[in-house]
C-alpha cells in the first residue's frame, strides 16, 4: 500500500466507525466527546450523525483554519492530559461515546496520552457507551484493560480502527 492508499484506507475506516456509532449507542443517553478537533472534519461528521446530542471537543489549540468551530461552552481547550482530569465535573452527565483522533503517529509518543485517556474514560462514559479510536489501547500494557471490550465488526479489518465498549 502506498502512503496515499494507507491514508485513504484509514479515513474510510474512520468514517465506517463514525457511521456505525449511532446504531451501537442508540439506547445510551448522553453527549458525544471528540478528542482532537484538527480541521473539524470528523467533528462535522459527528454533528451530522448526532444532530440531537451535544458534542464536546477536546483540543490543544483550535486551528484558525478549522471548518466548523465548536461553541465555547462545549470546548475543552488545552492539553488533554490536563483537560480530561476535570472533564467529569463540567459535563452535565456521562457521555455515550468518545471519538479520538489525536494524530498520534509514533508508538512511544502515543503511550502516555492513551494511558491518560483510558484511565479517565470510565468516569466520563456511561455504562455500555463506546470509545472509538484510531489507536489500539492495548499498546499501553500489552492487553485491553478490564473495563473495555473490543467490538469485532465485520466492516473493519483487524487493526484498521478500533471500537471499545465500556462496561462500568
Ligand atoms: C489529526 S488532527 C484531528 C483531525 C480531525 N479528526 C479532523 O477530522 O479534522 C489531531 C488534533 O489533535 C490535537 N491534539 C494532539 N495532541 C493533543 C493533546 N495532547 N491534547 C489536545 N489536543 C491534541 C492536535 O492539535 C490536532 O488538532
Amino acid at each position: 500500500m502506498s502512503y496515499l492508499d494507507k491514508f485513504i484506507d484509514r479515513m474510510m475506516a474512520q468514517r465506517v466507525c463514525l457511521d456505525l456509532a449511532p446504531g451501537i449507542i442508540q439506547d445510551i443517553e448522553g453527549p458525544i466527546l471528540e478528542f482532537g478537533l484538527g480541521h473539524g472534519r470528523t467533528y462535522d461528521h459527528l454533528l451530522q450523525n448526532f444532530p440531537s446530542r451535544d458534542i464536546y471537543v477536546f483540543e490543544k489549540m483550535v486551528s484558525p483554519n478549522v471548518f466548523v468551530r465548536p461553541p465555547a461552552a462545549l470546548l475543552f481547550e488545552g492539553d488533554i492530559h490536563e483537560t480530561i482530569k476535570a472533564a467529569a465535573k463540567r459535563l452535565p452527565r456521562k457521555a455515550a461515546m468518545a471519538h479520538s483522533d489525536l494524530g498520534l503517529k509514533d508508538r512511544d509518543g502515543a503511550v502516555p496520552i492513551v494511558a491518560s485517556i483510558i484511565q479517565h474514560l470510565p468516569a466520563l462514559i456511561a455504562p455500555g457507551g463506546i470509545y472509538v479510536s484510531n489507536t489500539d489501547i492495548s499498546l499501553v500494557s500489552g492487553q485491553i484493560p478490564p473495563l473495555f471490550e473490543q467490538l469485532d465488526l465485520p466492516q473493519l479489518r483487524e487493526g484498521q480502527y478500533f471500537i471499545y465498549r465500556i462496561s462500568v
